[in-house]
């Protein structure tokens, strides 16, 4: 071809980058893999077997070995046999190796892009450019906090062996977001990667070795959905997930009540959400990143573009317009902007949701350009005319389909923005900064682009709201995911109590306590009958009559879930407000502190210096949330770019409560307490065996100038009512303290939902020691961080 040609054509001539050296490493290894166990290959126990492709072409690539049951167990026993020297080396040492790590990873940078690119299908200019990079980045990062861990987080202890299943779209990068903060908090890892692309996590464990990364802490057992199931099984310490929602929830219910720490990444349906102010031109290469980068098949990508209506036509005409220029093809090309799509399977499912979407009335746009004749390959896409309430809008595509709707008013984009199960990311573009930041706080997503997208870096956390998971990965707020309070690991299990029975011979009670009194609910700021007209009989500790508690059934958690839902205003209060009111419930509590005591001793059989005891905690404990509540602050960020990113904390909702029977007042203190000074409305079930403390203490709420709806509280058998309130999808949240049984029932029902649970798994909390049953991290499970990026330009 002559220059001539190219100057009448305009034609892109081809760029391909080399892959000799990955080929080489393929071939050094004979194209086929092991386990990476221990500090080194081994065979898989069962000698079976899977190929991983190159999607560009659909040829083998190599033979990966398929992990057992039994390779797993050898794995975890690595891990856990290296874990308690990893965790004594201290954060300096580890500092040293995870720096190493990221130095190895740029030294080796073009070979990972190369392997991530052949393995996945996605562009070279994508793994040379931004996944490689990140991993680094992400070691580095982590590094430092491994430097920092003793004073930083003095109060935590690494969590032990953590099993980390991973996805085939980020592959290496994935695998960096969950190995860099575990590593650098002291924990040993049992890596499975995805089974479509295996190799990078293979080379990095090879190479992560050669530059001296002790044995065992980082293991690899690569297999398929069966090997990641036995990994969940293992007994490993945590399970960090990225993956399909489906998978998700199958992990949440099997780990239920197993103790084990949970963090799921999931799905999305991100909008992308365009004002008439915005810059079109802008906006327009924003959207192309946010759907077409890695085909589309990302978590976060932004597959519903919602158009303010003045600019819709003028937007989609630009857009169509900038679509046709994109070129998909070799991703081994550099001048390649969409790839292969990662196998026919998955172009299957995404041809047939376009299909679906067609057939629903959705308009088609794909431009004419020219795929490869060999290999996955499918178009970029744009549905125009989508109803929201079609398949097309509703369901994770993970491909690069983009659907768009319009919008006439802020409120309308809100609306739509949010109508979606999930809550993963969004990006808001308008040049009125007041206006993106007017409405980046009222969607509901851990992450918010203005004016930018797919933006991240390893010192911001990343993670959803819903059915997106929860958990951060990143940043300070993704420590947590591999530490756990020191206070934990002295923890015993609750003893149980003896049953209480009716003494036959009832005397009346001491003076101080009330008797002859049925006590009514409390929901929507008003005591109500329970709606089955049932109740139940409360004994004394000593089997004496104390009076009677109505018995709550469905229909009272779901009045009382509405009453919540229904008093938002609670979570946009200011943090002063909150203060003052809870500062006013301590207050009149102490007022009330000799009856409170006195009913305190006759239920529970407490010496009355205890119970008194258990008042006046409770009076401080009310002063100190009321304290944290305009304390407990974000923080910004500082990514390396011209721009901040906020974490700002937010309540999480409407969260359900379930109280212990030991020290009826103060644990239910400790737990209404950090939920309500963050802003979310609370529905409690208080001690199935001293509900009358709660009952008590509605008069407390009533003279607090408590709003109605933010406290509600129904009394009766806690589990029937946990599970009500853990398999109810307007509760965002659940914490439970009580026996194993509990934790694990609530676990388990709060897969429909994908509620976040905060459960005790039957451990006693010392609810009198301040340093163990109060404080930040508490506070840190009444919170939801969105990260509001706000990058400001060159
Ligand atoms: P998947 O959720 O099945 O796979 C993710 C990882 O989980 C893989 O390593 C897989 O081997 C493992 N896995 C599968 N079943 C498991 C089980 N029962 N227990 C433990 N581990 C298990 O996702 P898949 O099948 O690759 O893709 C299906 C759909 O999931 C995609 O079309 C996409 O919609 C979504 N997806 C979402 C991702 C995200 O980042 N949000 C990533 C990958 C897929």
């Amino acid at each position: 071809m002559s220059v001539a040609h190219y100057f009448e054509t305009m034609d892109y001539g081809t760029a391909p980058e080399a892959d000799s050296e990955a080929r080489g490493w393929l071939a050094k290894h004979n194209h086929r893999f092991g386990h990476f166990i221990d500090g080194r290959f081994v065979t898989s126990t069962s000698k079976a077997t899977f190929e991983t492709r190159e999607p560009a072409s659909g040829k083998s690539i190599a033979a990966i070995a398929k992990g057992t049951k039994a390779d797993i167990t050898k794995a975890v026993a690595a891990a856990k046999s290296a874990q308690t020297k990893w965790a004594k080396l201290g954060g300096a040492a580890r500092a040293r190796h995870l720096y190493a790590l990221a130095r190895m990873v740029q030294r080796h940078a073009r070979l990972f892009a190369v392997l991530e690119t052949l393995d996945n299908g996605k562009p070279i200019r994508e793994t040379r450019d931004i996944d490689i990079p990140l991993v680094a980045r992400h070691f580095y990062h982590h590094a430092g906090w491994a430097q920092v861990m003793d004073r930083e987080f003095p109060d935590h202890d690494p969590i032990g062996v953590a099993g980390q299943i991973i996805p085939w779209n980020f592959p290496l990068l994935m695998l960096a977001w969950k190995v860099a903060p575990a590593l650098a908090f002291g924990n040993t890892v049992v890596v499975k990667p995805a089974e479509f692309t295996p190799l990078t996590a293979l080379l990095f464990a090879e190479l992560a070795h050669e530059a001296g990364l002790p044995k065992g802490v980082l293991n690899i057992v690569t297999g398929d959905g069966d090997t990641g199931a036995a990994l969940v099984d293992a007994p490993v310490d945590k399970i960090a997930f990225t993956g399909s929602t489906e998978v998700g929830r199958i992990i949440r219910a099997k780990t239920a009540g197993s103790g084990k720490k949970l963090t799921l990444e999931l799905g999305g349906k991100s909008p992308f959400i365009v004002f008439d102010d915005a810059d079109l031109d802008g906006a327009v290469e924003g959207v192309i990143d946010a759907i077409y980068f890695n085909q589309g098949q990302v978590c976060c990508a932004g597959s519903r573009l919602l158009v303010q209506e003045g600019i819709a036509n003028r937007f989609v005409d630009k857009l169509k317009t900038r679509m046709a220029h994109l070129r998909v093809g070799d991703p081994l090309d550099k001048s390649i902007d969409i790839g292969a799509i990662i196998d026919p399977v998955q172009r299957t499912r995404i041809d047939a949701l376009v299909k679906k979407g067609v057939s629903e009335g959705a308009s088609l746009f794909q431009p004419d350009c020219k795929l490869p004749k060999s290999g996955c390959f499918y178009p970029p896409t744009l549905l125009t005319n989508v109803a929201p309430a079609s398949t097309v809008a509703i369901e994770e595509i993970f491909g690069p389909v983009l659907v768009s709707m319009t919008f006439r008013t802020p409120e309308e984009a809100v609306a739509l923005a949010n109508n979606t199960r999930y809550g993963l990311a969004a990006s808001v573009w308008s040049e009125t900064l007041s206006l993106a930041l007017d409405i980046a706080p009222k969607l509901k997503s851990g992450v918010v682009w203005v004016n930018a997208t797919n933006l991240f870096d390893a010192s911001v956390g990343f993670g959803g709201y819903r059915e997106s998971g929860f958990g951060r990965e990143g940043g300070r707020e993704g420590a947590f995911a591999y530490l756990k309070p020191k206070s934990h690991t002295k923890q015993k299990l609750r003893k149980a109590l003896v049953p209480l029975r009716e003494a036959t011979s009832v005397t009346a009670p001491n003076d101080a306590v009330a008797i002859d009194r049925t006590a009514k609910l409390f929901i929507g700021g008003k005591q109500v009958r329970p709606d089955g007209n049932y109740s139940r009989i409360v004994l004394s500790a000593k089997g004496k009559r104390l009076g009677e508690v109505g018995e709550g059934n469905r229909k009272d958690i779901r009045n009382a879930v509405a009453a919540a839902r229904a008093a938002e205003a609670w979570s946009k209060a200011t943090t002063h407000n909150r203060a003052q009111i809870l500062y006013y419930l301590a207050e009149n509590l102490s007022t009330r502190a000799n009856e409170f005591a006195a009913r305190i001793a006759a239920s529970s059989g407490v010496t009355p210096s205890m119970a008194k005891r258990e008042v006046q905690s409770s009076i401080e404990r009310l002063f100190t949330y009321g304290a944290y509540a305009d304390k407990f602050e974000g923080a910004v960020h500082q990514p390396p770019l011209r721009g901040v990113a906020l974490a700002m904390k937010e309540s999480i909702g409407v969260v359900g409560v379930i109280c212990p029977d030991e020290a009826p007042l103060l644990s239910l203190i400790s737990l209404a307490a950090p939920l309500i000074a963050m802003g979310n409305r609370i529905v409690l079930v208080p001690s199935e065996r001293s509900p009358l403390i709660a009952t008590d203490f509605y008069q407390v709420i009533e003279t607090s100038d408590v709003p109605a709806g933010v406290i509600n509280i129904v009394t009766g058998s806690s589990l029937t009512l946990a599970k009500t309130l853990a398999e109810h999808d307007d509760v965002d949240a659940i914490w439970a303290f009580g026996d194993r049984k509990l934790s694990t029932l609530v676990e388990s029902s709060s897969i429909g939902n994908l509620k976040r649970t905060f459960v005790d798994g039957g451990y006693a909390t010392d609810w009198f020691t301040p340093k163990i049953a109060e404080g930040p991290d508490w506070l840190d499970h009444a919170v939801e961080i969105k990260n509001i990026w706000i990058p400001y330009g060159e």
